[in-house]
């Protein structure tokens, strides 16, 4: 038996040398430490020996145990550091790598050019104001002199959420918003704003666009301050030279209502494929604002005149790049929309 001790020491401890990692560190604690392990099977064994020899052998056996458990954990202790290293160094900071640039974001093409016109008006002595989103069939409509059933409402294609409840279709309600806190002092505002139409998408219309509103009242305005507010505006937005033309047109709430369009940016009014041929570029609609709907402003009609215009800044945005798709402005995609700043 005590060969067999000195035996079995022998040859644990030499296969511990040659284990080279921790699975196999394992492998060894499972062979000679464990409760199935060689020393176990060793203490099992001592009841067959004579009884004198019993303590000393024990304690042998013991002292063995006790020698391979410091060993392996000795062992252990080396691998568990090494793999601590190894964890260190793999996450430490190569300082010498060159870093990844932030992408900082940057503003829309339409929230860019929304921003430029209401400068431009702004710079003009008009205000800034907003309005909702979600209207009554009230100011989108009927205190725009277009009551229930008027065949001008098919102009626009509506989403309705209930009966009397809708998504504005044009920017127009904000003129009755603006007036009617305001009135009787002459205003003049441009009410810039999201507008929904219930239509199919193509490359020319979205179902959401912009709109920029404007409106002025007061007491003498007439229509060649209408077409020198537009004329300022289109030599501010798109250069020195622009001229403007208004063309007679229909809307409900204004009278006269005209279509304003701008001489051709790319072939100054020759005729060319933007143009179509024309030399002229449409840019939104405009007009006197209508007695009814001063009245329901709250302005006295025989006293007041009013000013008013929408123009589509996706519209004023696309000229300007010559985008020829609106969808690209709002499919998020950021190899189109990081071009713009
Ligand atoms: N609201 C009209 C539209 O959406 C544009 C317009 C605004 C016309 C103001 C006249 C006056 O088409």
């Amino acid at each position: 038996m005590e060969r067999e001790i000195s035996e079995i020491s022998g040859k644990a401890l030499h296969e511990l040398g040659l284990v080279a990692g921790s699975e196999a560190l394992e492998g060894w604690r499972l062979t000679w430490l464990s409760r199935r392990g060689e020393l176990s099977t060793l203490l099992s064994r001592l009841r067959d020996v004579p009884a004198e020899d019993r303590p000393r052998i024990g304690q042998e056996i013991n002292r063995l145990k006790e020698s391979l458990r410091k060993a392996y954990g000795e062992k252990k202790a080396h691998f568990d550091a090494a793999a601590t290293r190894e964890a260190v160094s793999s996450e430490r900071v190569d300082v010498t790598l060159p870093g990844s640039p932030p992408s900082p974001g940057r503003l829309h093409l339409t929230t860019l050019t929304l921003r430029k016109i209401c400068r431009i008006f702004h710079g003009m002595g008009f205000e800034i104001l907003e309005s909702p989103e979600v209207e009554s069939d009230s100011y989108n409509f009927e205190l725009l002199n277009m009551p229930p059933h008027h065949p001008a409402r098919d102009m626009w294609d509506t989403f309705y959420l209930t009966e009397n409840v809708l998504l504005r279709t044009h920017t127009s309600p904000g003129q009755i918003h603006a007036m009617k806190p305001a009135a009787p002092r002459p205003i003049r505002v441009v009410l810039p704003g999201r507008v929904y139409r219930y239509e199919a998408v193509s490359a020319r219309s979205e179902f959401m666009f912009f709109q920029v509103e404007g409106l002025a009242v007061g007491p003498d305005i007439t229509l060649a301050h209408l077409k020198g507010v537009l004329e300022t505006f289109a030599r501010q937005m798109f250069g020195r030279d622009r001229r403007i033309r208004l063309r007679g047109s229909y809307f409900p709430f204004t009278e006269p209502s005209v279509e304003f369009d701008m001489d051709c940016i790319l072939c100054d009014g020759k005729g060319c494929r933007i143009c179509k041929g024309t030399g002229w570029l449409e840019i939104g609609g405009a007009g006197m604002v209508h007695p009814t709907v001063l009245e329901n402003g709250g302005y006295d009609p025989d006293v007041f005149s009013g000013l008013a215009f929408g123009m589509g800044p996706e519209r004023i945005a696309m000229l300007i790049h010559r985008v020829d798709d609106i969808r690209y402005l709002y499919s998020n995609d950021l190899r189109f929309l990081s071009q713009f700043s």
